[in-house]
């Protein structure tokens, strides 16, 4: 949540901030902002997009060669232009920009307040950019050692980049629980979020570890120290990301690309893991772990949003497949239960991202429970990721749309052969029954591109349903997490009230709410519960309900009693997700479009939720 962008160098700062800050907008959009020093310090800052802040910007002087760039997700304080970063200090001498919260800010701030600061925002920000200054003057403190000691008196989550005008060659910046990354150029530095604002300077990066500051000189210097004040040597990584994969490449959306490059993701996460012909699956980062995931007794899932969803599909496989007890778990409410969790247990944590804050809080309580974690994440160098004793990356590319769409079928790739790596070191599998679903794996990739043909079928459908209040989105088995998923995909970037169940479950609560203006969507592709859905279907066309069934080619059964059918090419029962969700993810774009929704950017949402 919130995107920092930061530079020093010779060029000019703004245009590298702004271009920086439009490939964050993913991680907020309440607000966007600068800070640009030459000579004077000059916050430029708006409410709204980054494009609102470049409007405004071309009638002010963006002049200068240090800079630091925000663009927020709200909060402490509702979005406006006061709150919105960087926020100056008293003095006017430091600004900052800072994702994460300040826990204790509001003790903070009272103090401050005690000796004479007053404060212009509702931000916890605010308060630490004050604390800085004030450190700063007390005890005649260079900026890197201020920002030190006021970090050691402050509880919570940060990535921050603070300038000075007194001190115009450094840039200085921190980490806690919120991503920073550093790139080096020739005689430049740039900060960032993530790696995106920096890959057409500089493939060479630092990723700042918790609890370190690093002093970015112009001169080229870069000194790493931990909040406890221990020199630490930058260890440099080379990027592999493409500038190509981060630009929407002729698709009106990131969201539509994200759709249609699922073929190759697909392809992508399969390649050098599995071989159909000589039946072998290898998930590179299970091999040193095997045995004691092979021993555990229990498997916890713990994610949010939809890797949770592919974590409730992994449940299903790993349990029909390799015979283990599985348990799915919100991360956010895993953290806070007291969980009973052993040495004995394998805790899968599920985040494209890799940085959600409660799924990385709910890896750290298992891992202090001695379980052994097994992290499966999009983002290279992640916290997750590194967090982990073991894993796998999916591997999709960077996916900049709000509404997780590639990563997710990616994850549920990397979890059905993790289920079957795991069931054939159990011999829970026969050998042709792992054959014959390899086999079914790799066509997966050309099923989903068949899947895509249905783009002009759905899109027909989306005009008929488009305003509709409310959507019910029904499965049963393996159909049931892609009910949850197609439900939220609606939710998400059209703003239409949609719920996910398990058919049968719906003549226990909403089938009351079922009557002639409630779309049902049902996902009835999994063949061993068909006559089951079918009946489901009478149910809800005996109240008059409208029913979008999502079929497998050649069905006539439910083709003649649904008002719509959507036709997918079959596939093993077990890989049925990676196909169905297809239809739902463009039924869910092309919904939001037509009500004129912003695909990409959906209100109120972030991609990396940072804040707990
Ligand atoms: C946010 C995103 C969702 C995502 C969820 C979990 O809510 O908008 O698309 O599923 O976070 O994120 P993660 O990065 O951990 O998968």
């Amino acid at each position: 949540m919130c995107g920092i962008v930061a530079y020093i160098g010779p060029k000019e700062a703004y245009p590298i901030l702004i271009k920086g800050l439009k490939r964050l907008e993913y991680r907020g959009y309440d607000s966007a902002g600068v800070a640009l020093l030459d000579g004077s310090l000059r916050v430029l800052k708006k409410e709204g997009k980054v494009s609102i802040l470049e409007e405004y910007s071309t009638s002010q002087d963006t002049s200068g060669t240090v800079g630091i760039g925000h663009t927020r997700w709200a909060t402490h304080g509702v979005p406006c232009d006061k709150n919105a970063h960087p926020h100056l200090s008293q003095s006017g001498n430091i600004a900052i920009i800072h994702n994460g919260i300040i826990e204790n800010y509001n003790s903070l701030k009272k103090e401050l307040e005690q000796l004479g600061y007053s404060f212009h925002s509702d931000t916890d920000t605010e308060v630490l950019v004050n604390l800085i200054e004030d450190i700063q003057k007390e005890d005649k403190l260079s900026m890197e050692e201020a920002v030190r000691v006021a970090l050691n008196e402050v509880i919570g989550a940060y990535a921050i980049v603070v300038i000075d005008k007194r001190e115009p060659d450094k840039l200085v910046a921190a980490r806690k629980g919120s991503p920073l990354v550093i790139g080096i150029g020739k005689d430049e530095f740039f900060v960032a979020s993530d790696a995106s604002p920096i890959i057409e300077y500089t493939k060479n990066v630092v990723y700042l570890n918790d609890e370190e500051i690093a002093v970015l000189n112009r001169n080229g210097d870069l000194e790493i120290k931990t909040l406890g004040n221990i020199q630490k040597s930058p260890y440099v990584q080379k990027l592999e990301m493409d500038l190509e994969k981060i630009e929407r490449g002729g698709y009106e959306h990131f969201m539509l690309k994200e759709i249609y490059e699922q073929p190759q993701v697909i392809l992508d996460c399969m390649r050098g893991r599995m071989n159909a012909e000589k039946g072998w699956i290898k998930l590179g980062g299970i091999t040193e772990y095997l045995p004691r995931i092979n021993n555990a007794k229990r498997i916890i899932i713990t994610a949010c949003g939809t890797s949770w969803h592919s974590g409730l599909i992994a449940e299903y496989l790993i349990e029909e497949l390799a015979r283990v007890p599985v348990e799915v778990e919100y991360a956010s409410e895993f953290r806070y239960r007291n969980p009973i969790v052993t040495e004995k247990d394998v805790v899968i944590a599920i985040s494209q991202s890799g940085e959600t804050a409660d799924t990385l809080s709910a890896i750290q309580i298992a891992k202090d429970r001695q379980a052994l974690i097994y992290g499966i994440c999009n983002v290279i160098g992640s916290s997750i990721a590194r967090a982990s004793h073991a894993g796998s990356y999916t591997h999709a590319g960077p996916e900049i749309g709000v509404a997780s769409t590639k990563a997710f079928t990616a994850q549920v790739t990397i979890l059905t052969l993790l289920a079957l790596q795991l069931a054939q070191a159990k011999g829970t599998i026969s050998q042709s029954r792992l054959r014959q679903i390899l086999y079914e794996l790799e066509q997966i990739p050309s099923k989903v591109a068949e899947a895509l043909k249905t783009n002009d079928k759905v899109k027909e459908i989306a005009a008929k349903y488009k305003d509709a209040h409310n959507f019910l989105y029904l499965g049963r088995g393996l159909s049931f997490p892609i009910a949850l998923e197609g439900a939220l995909k609606l939710k998400e970037i059209s703003y239409i009230h949609a719920e996910g169940y398990p058919a049968a479950e719906m003549k226990h609560g909403p089938i009351a709410l079922i009557d002639e203006n409630m779309p049902v969507v049902f996902i009835a592709t999994n063949m061993s519960a068909y006559e089951k859905i079918v009946s489901n279907i009478q149910e809800v066309k005996a109240r008059k309900g409208k029913v979008i069934a999502i079929v497998n080619s050649g069905d006539s059964q439910i083709k003649a009693l649904a008002d719509e059918v959507i036709e997918l090419p079959e596939t093993d029962e077990l890989l049925s997700p990676l196909v169905s969700i297809v239809p739902l993810q463009l039924l869910s774009y092309h919904i939001a479009l037509m009500r004129g929704c912003n695909v990409d950017q959906p209100r109120n949402l972030a991609k990396s939720v940072t804040v707990e």
